[in-house]
């Protein structure tokens, strides 16, 4: 959700602030700009829609060959730009990013709400000053024009105003009476420090600046960074100076290009067997024992638990819906499973005895990122299963377990959603291991198992074509129902969001066993509806969703059967097979979610959608 980049150094400022824009456009955003600092002035450019937009509008200004001399002046050495996703205000020229206040001195670019804009705005319009947008953020320009007209520097001048603000914000900005500086600042909104050698980023996340450095800062709360190109320095909204933690990015410009392919989700969809085996490397060991020392709690922290909460959205939910039925079927713990945008607005039951997992692919969700707080104000101990490194759910939990899928750019979660599922199994055995449980051979069995899973997740991609083909003939419906039960009924949830994202199709996956409760009533002649199996091995779940099957084949729908390899029962009720190797039940979604991606996305595709940033949507959805 929205992109920030800010850079000085000795590169032309708009070409990286451009490029950087370019890498950031992933996480979702509806106009864009760019305010760089030139012969002693501020230049700025913003347009409504995509990158290009901005390009072409920048191309006016910009000579051709490239800015090195914006509008024909001195080339710009400082820059920020800005991918808005729009909270107040429509997306048009006016409301995008950045804004500027009466003089046109300072520029600044906002992620977030600030949510005591309107008394702010109101003060600062009966002083004499005059909007221009309807956004919360012009406030910020016209408050840091206040405190630099008394004499602040712009860092100063942003720790003034910092402390004024409500809700949740990065800020960056720049003023042109400093023309080698950009502030930054934050509150619970995401922002990076890249360290390049006389050159100074920060952006969002580090897609943005990982073609030139790999050296990142992590920015704590309520800190203002100072950008210069001779270095960085970090304090708090007070002054005081903070303490720097620099970390070496584990990834490079090539995790954020497609690879050859057409997306970024079909490439992530094929990294899926390498990122399984990222998450597993090094957990098992050679006594077939799992070890998880980085999680950070101790064994006799983990015995000591009682209940498990897991919070998450979205496709973490759904993943976390799953690791219940894995945690109290090897545990016997009872584990609950909650909305993190819920969580928090109960009154949930925790005590320090209580574990609480949240689950999330980017770290940044700030949905999940409240519930996080609210649990550890409430004293429970908190694991994170995350995947991005340094981001912000990580750092404020007790313990984390990073999933290591590496970089997932396309909005829709394939890699992260089983490599999710890969630390919840890992961290349910684990329990299993430590606490001791009833299930001791199956335990360590499973353990085996997980290691084969990466070549099981190889062999459905290797079979996937027919999925494809049946997408693209049923590019023409116009609903599309899942069904399951048991970890099915996750994967059918998981495989009608997939389908709501990216074909923008009326979707629903359903518990098989709620159909006669309702929804069977929404079955006519020909409504495709797939249906996940679960494994023969437990004959009471098998045998009972074959009748399902057959009940809705009876009202006329089309069937698309998910079937482990070897189940001839479900054929004769399937109009399409579709064939996954045989794992255990509760190992079964890693399985059965790869051809319900592929058909997602194939399926949007053939609608003409671009899958990678699918209308309305943000890769991290960093407000409540
Ligand atoms: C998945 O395809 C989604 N785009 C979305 O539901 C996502 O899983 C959710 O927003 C949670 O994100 P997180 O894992 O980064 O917290
Ligand atoms: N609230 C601000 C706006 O609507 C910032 C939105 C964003 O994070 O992009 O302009």
């Amino acid at each position: 959700m929205c992109g920030i980049v800010g850079y000085v150094g000795s590169q032309s400022a708009l070409d990286v602030v451009v490029e950087g824009l370019a890498r950031l456009e992933y996480r979702g955003y509806d106009s864009a700009g760019t305010a760089v600092s030139s012969d002693g002035k501020l230049s700025v450019t913003k347009r409504a829609g995509k990158l290009v937009n901005l390009r072409d509008a920048l191309a006016g200004t910009v000579p051709p060959g490239g800015d090195s001399g914006y509008g024909g002046g001195a080339p710009s050495h400082s820059g920020i730009g800005h991918t808005r996703w729009a909270t107040h205000g429509p997306p048009n020229d006016r409301n995008a990013h950045p804004h500027t206040d009466c003089t046109g001195a300072v520029a600044v670019v906002h992620n977030g709400i600030i949510e005591n804009f309107a008394a702010l705005r109101g003060e600062l319009e009966r002083r004499g000053h005059e909007m221009s947008s309807d956004t919360d953020t012009e406030a910020v320009a016209h408050l840091l024009e206040e405190e630099v007209a008394k004499g602040a520097g712009l860092a100063e001048a942003m720790r003034r105003v910092c402390v004024r603000l409500e809700g949740a914000f990065t800020l960056v900005a720049v003023y042109s009476g400093e023309p080698d500086l950009v502030v930054g600042a934050r509150r619970n909104s995401p922002l990076v420090v890249g360290v390049g050698d006389g050159e100074n980023f920060l952006a969002s996340d580090v897609a943005a600046f990982i073609a030139h450095t790999r050296d990142a800062i992590e920015l704590g709360q309520d800190q203002i960074v100072e950008l210069r190109p001779a270095g960085v320095s970090v304090t708090g909204f007070d002054g005081t100076p903070a303490e720097v933690k620099h970390y070496h990015v584990d990834w490079d410009v090539s995790a954020a290009e497609k690879g050859g392919h057409d997306y970024f989700m079909l490439k992530e969809i094929a990294e899926q067997p390498t990122a399984v085996a990222d998450t597993l490397l090094g957990r098992i060991g050679a006594d077939g024992r799992l070890s998880l020392d980085e999680m950070r709690l101790t064994d006799d922290e983990l015995r000591d638990i009682d209940k498990i909460i897991i919070v998450a959205c979205g496709t973490a939910y759904h993943a976390g819906m799953i690791a219940k039925y894995a945690i109290e079927h090897w545990t016997q713990l009872p584990c609950e499973i909650e909305l993190a945008s819920e969580f928090r607005y109960r009154d949930p039951i925790l005590t320090r005895s209580t574990l609480v997992i949240a689950i999330s692919q980017s770290g940044e969700t700030m949905d999940t990122l409240m519930a996080v707080r609210h649990a550890r104000e409430q004293r429970a101990s908190v694991l994170g299963i995350c995947n991005v490194n340094g981001s912000t759910i990580p750092r404020e939990c007790d313990g984390v377990l990073y999933t290591h899928a590496g970089p997932e750019i396309a909005v829709a979660s394939t890699k992260a959603f089983l490599t999710q599922l890969i630390a919840v199994y890992l961290i349910a055995l684990y329990l299993a291991q430590v606490r001791g449980t009833k299930w001791g051979d199956e335990v360590f069995a499973m353990i085996q198992l997980l290691g084969t899973m990466p070549q099981k997740v190889a062999q459905v991609l290797e079979t996937v074509e027919p999925v494809r083909e049946l997408a693209r003939s049923l590019a023409g419906e116009r609903c599309v129902l899942f069904l399951g039960r048991h970890v099915g009924f996750p994967v059918a949830l998981e495989g009608a969001l997939k389908l709501k994202e990216l074909a923008y199709m009326h979707a629903e996956g359903f518990a098989a066993g709620e159909l006669k409760h309702g929804p069977i009533a929404l079955i006519e002649q020909g409504l495709p509806v797939v249906v996940i199996v679960p494994s023969r091995a437990r004959p009471i779940l098998h045998d009972k969703i074959v009748s399902n099957i057959q009940e809705i084949r009876a009202r006329g729908a089309r069937t698309i059967v998910i079937a482990e390899d070897g189940d001839e029962a479900v054929a004769p009720y399937a109009d399409t097979l579709i064939r996954v190797p045989a794992v255990p039940t509760l190992l079964q979604p890693l399985v059965a979610t790869v051809p319900l991606q592929v058909f997602a996305c194939e399926l949007a595709t053939a609608k003409g959608h671009d899958v990678d940033q699918p209308r309305n949507l943000a890769k991290s959805v960093t407000v409540e």
